[in-house]
């Protein structure tokens, strides 16, 4: 089981507890902490989160990301995470 450690938009930290199975997308939806997203395919870029720390598996996207970005729909957490939404 992994934690996942997201900072919300007021500031306050939410932790998740969850296996690892799911995207982060999914797994952010079914604990009700709301984020942006679109297509959930790798296409759109609208769930780009920033992975402040841990590792997670991430499948192939058409989005051009910067290093430390990551999709919520195209990536699993492989340890405990920290993530935050993007600036
Ligand atoms: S929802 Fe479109 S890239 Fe994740």
């Amino acid at each position: 089981m992994f934690r996942i450690d997201i900072d919300n938009i007021d500031g306050k930290t939410e932790s998740l507890f969850v296996y690892g199975e799911n995207s982060i997308l999914a797994e952010l939806e079914e604990h009700n902490v709301l984020i942006n997203y679109s297509c959930r395919q790798g296409h759109c870029g609208s769930c780009i989160l920033k992975l402040v720390k841990g590792d997670v598996l991430h499948q192939d996207c058409l989005v051009q990301l910067s290093r430390g970005e990551i999709l919520a729909c195209r990536a699993k957490p492989i340890s405990d995470i920290k993530i935050s939404l993007r600036d």
